[in-house]
């Protein structure tokens, strides 16, 4: 299936490992003109050799950008502007993340950065990025939430709500953006093997004194399919939202997640 990205504009929030740079790999390979941005120079270098080297293409271009921060909208603004006169076609959202904890123990100070880690970086991308993506060709918005916005995980209540929040913003934008033909779109991951996983695993095995494997093998007891997803598999559904062959379709949250979420809708 041609997915039709041959030279379009194409930026990534989160891009330097994880989901983001899963995507960003396959619209190199579909011959987007790609830019990931994340906090660290570093990663970001190092994604872009990664994805040349394995797609045989030109090498995305990075932009440092903390999404967390208050200016992070005009710098991706700027970039967008000065790379490609401020006409962008997809914009993919993939900064987010939860904090393990009981309710009792979180502080005002933990909810209100993991609103801003999940929402509000979200809300600042978007909002910068809209005038751009209002002159693109066949524009889309692709935000990563998760398949607990539907189905709650315990201990994870923080981020249970914000990602429950990017469901109403995805929903009204769909429909606020619709006239200036940009396509707004969510997708939920599963349990998923990006560092965001393996981190959480390696620091659970120093804690428990338990090997890694151990600990994501019962974690994937309750998953349908029986294991984690792969990178890949999420962002493949991040392609296609963003491709113009889902062209009829704007505001919804496709879980990608194994079947873990279990409600009806
Ligand atoms: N993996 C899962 O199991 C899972 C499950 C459900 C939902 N999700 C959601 O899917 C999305 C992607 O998850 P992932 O697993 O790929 O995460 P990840 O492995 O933690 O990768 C996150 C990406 O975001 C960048 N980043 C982190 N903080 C940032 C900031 N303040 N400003 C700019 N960039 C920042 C990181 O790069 P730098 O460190 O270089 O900044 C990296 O490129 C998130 O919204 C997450 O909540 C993931």
């Amino acid at each position: 299936m041609n997915l039709e990205f041959a030279g379009r504009r194409v930026l990534i929030v989160g891009g330097s490992y994880g989901i983001g740079k899963a995507a960003a790999q396959i619209f190199v390979a579909e011959g987007a003109d790609v830019v990931i941005a994340s906090r660290s120079a570093q990663n970001l270098e190092e994604a872009a050799t990664e994805i040349a080297t394995a797609t045989s293409g030109k090498p995305p271009a990075h932009l440092v950008c903390d999404v967390t921060q208050p200016d992070a909208g005009e710098v991706l603004a700027d970039e967008v502007a000065r790379r490609w006169g401020g006409a962008l076609d997809v914009l993919v959202t993939a900064v987010g993340g939860s904090i393990r904890s009981a309710f009792a123990d979180l502080s005002d100070e933990d909810w209100i950065n993991n609103y801003t880690f999940n929402v509000l970086s979200t809300v600042r991308a978007i909002r910068a990025l809209e005038p751009a993506l209002a002159k693109g060709s066949a524009p889309a918005i692709v935000t990563l939430g998760a398949a607990a916005s539907k189905m709650p995980y315990q201990h994870q209540i923080a981020s249970n709500v914000h990602k429950a929040g990017l469901l109403g913003l995805n929903k009204t934008l769909a429909a606020e953006f619709a006239a200036s033909g940009i396509r707004v779109n969510l997708v939920a991951p599963g349990r998923t093997l990006t560092p965001l996983w393996t981190n959480r695993a390696d620091k659970m095995s120093a804690d428990e004194g338990r090997p890694r494997e151990e600990i994501l093998a019962e974690f994937s007891k309750d998953i349908p399919l029986g294991r984690f997803g792969q990178p890949e598999e999420i962002a493949a559904m991040v392609v296609w939202l963003a491709s113009p062959k889902a062209s009829y379709v704007t505001g919804q949250a496709i879980n990608v997640d194994g079947g873990i979420a279990r409600g009806l809708l």
